[in-house]
């Protein structure tokens, strides 16, 4: 359900309302529950008990009974007062926007700040509603907060355990990031560079994912793959390794409260070597969209409206995808105007048929050798893990071994040589 924004024209509010709607079900979808049913409600007046009018609960409450729905999810703010009231009209639970989103967010989130940032976000969400569900504490974080749950006699006694654990999570939250520089260069100890995917939900992240790594299995990705689902190691035409990471997706009208929620599981993109910006070139909001998301990105990066490339430097590469939907690759890559502003290298896609990856393959080989660098080193002879490292990552111009120890000169990306500097074997 939504609302069309007074602003917009009938036919475009339309369009908006099914794009919100369409949204919304994907996103539902993506947290595991089984969509049966899906409508718009225009708001004429709104009703404060129950945010929609008395014939549209009605509806809802007809068609929870003809399809045995437990969950009903309302795409808009509940206050927590029209939250109880539609789950006593309806017989079911009801997640609002903001508790969906919660819900994605503590699935996906992966940074121990992230997890936690989310997971207060969530409690103080909860605070304020009278938790009849609650099942928050008996989990690690995430999954499914709203079904389920020990009853409204628990009030109480969770309000109190909420603050309890919100008192220690800032706690927490304060001591991971003092200890931050530390998992940062854990992270740095990734052995390949990571190429980060961003976008909108639904631009059609996880379908590049699958198309790059595609069915092959390969044997630096196992270790990838049972650390981390959404890391996975692919080759490149060069024969250079790659770690690409799915993300989670930008979502439209996030609500406030849930900003540092989300830029909390973006965290990892600020340590990605390429940032592959996932454009649905398709879609008839892709230039907001695209402005929205640059917008986080820069602001992440400098904590102030820093232009892209200040803030990452070299490390955007935007992919325009669905170019099936656009006429095919040629025709959008020769398209000017809303899709394509004159966005220097930027390429298309399309992560369904496949046209254009090999472009999109050949441009992270070319960003990642852009500005590659001649290094000396001397290595120990007892090194023999350094030197390896070189010959696999670097293209190693001359060897001289000498008695004490092997000099080697060595063509590196910048990336790659600070990776070599701080490794402390
Ligand atoms: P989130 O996980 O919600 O962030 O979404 P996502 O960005 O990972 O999108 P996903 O890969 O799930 O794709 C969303 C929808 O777009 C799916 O229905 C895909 O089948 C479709 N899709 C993805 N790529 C293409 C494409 O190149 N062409 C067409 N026509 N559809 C595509």
């Amino acid at each position: 359900m939504n609302r069309p924004s007074p602003m917009q024209g009938e036919a475009g509010a339309n369009r908006a309302a099914e794009a919100r709607l369409a949204e919304a079900v994907g996103l539902t979808a993506s947290i595991g529950l089984t969509i049966v049913h899906s409508a718009i409600f225009p708001l004429r007046a709104t009703r404060p008990s129950t945010l929609l009018g008395e014939g549209q609960v009605d509806l809802v409450r007809e068609e929870c009974a003809r399809h045995g729905v437990t969950v009903v999810v309302v795409d808009a703010a509940l206050s927590p007062v029209q939250q109880r009231n539609l789950e006593r009209a309806w017989g079911a639970k009801v997640i609002d926007r903001t508790g969906l989103i919660l819900e994605i967010f503590g699935e996906r989130a992966r940074t121990r700040e992230g997890a936690l940032q989310v997971e207060l976000a969530h409690l103080s969400y909860q605070r304020t509603r009278l938790v009849r569900s609650w099942t928050h504490l008996e989990r690690q974080r995430g999954g499914f907060g709203f079904l389920g749950g020990p009853g409204e006699s628990q009030i109480e006694i969770d309000r109190r355990l909420i603050d309890d654990r919100i008192i220690r999570l800032k706690k927490e939250l304060e001591q991971v990031r003092r200890t931050r520089g530390l998992h940062r260069s854990a992270r740095q100890r990734v052995p390949y560079p990571v190429v980060a995917l961003v976008g909108y939900t639904n631009a059609g992240k996880s379908t590049l994912f699958n198309a790059l790594t595609g069915a092959g299995v390969f044997a630096q990705d196992q270790l990838f793959a049972t650390l981390d689902p959404t890391m996975r190691a692919i080759r490149l035409p060069s024969g250079r390794t790659v770690i690409l990471s799915d993300t989670v997706g930008f979502i439209s009208d996030l609500p406030t409260q849930l900003v540092e929620a989300f830029r909390a599981t973006l965290e990892e993109v600020a340590a990605a070597d390429i940032i592959l910006h996932v454009r649905d070139a398709a879609h008839p909001d892709s230039a907001a969209q695209r402005a929205d998301v640059l917008a986080v990105m820069a602001e992440m990066a400098a904590g102030d409206d820093a232009t892209m490339d200040e803030a990452w430097p070299g490390r955007v590469i935007e992919v325009l995808n669905k170019a099936d939907l656009m006429g095919g690759v040629g025709a959008l890559a020769r398209r000017g105007g809303n899709v394509l502003p004159d966005i220097p290298g930027a390429i298309a896609v399309s992560a369904l048929t496949g046209d254009g990856l090999d472009s999109l393959r050949a441009a992270l080989d070319a960003r990642l050798t852009a500005g590659m660098q001649t290094a000396d080193y001397r290595i120990g002879l007892a090194d023999g893990a350094r030197l390896a490292w070189l010959y696999e990552h670097g293209e190693v111009l001359a060897r001289e071994d000498a008695e004490d120890a092997i000099r080697v000169s060595v063509r590196l990306s910048p990336a790659d040589r600070a990776r070599f500097e701080q490794r402390e074997d």
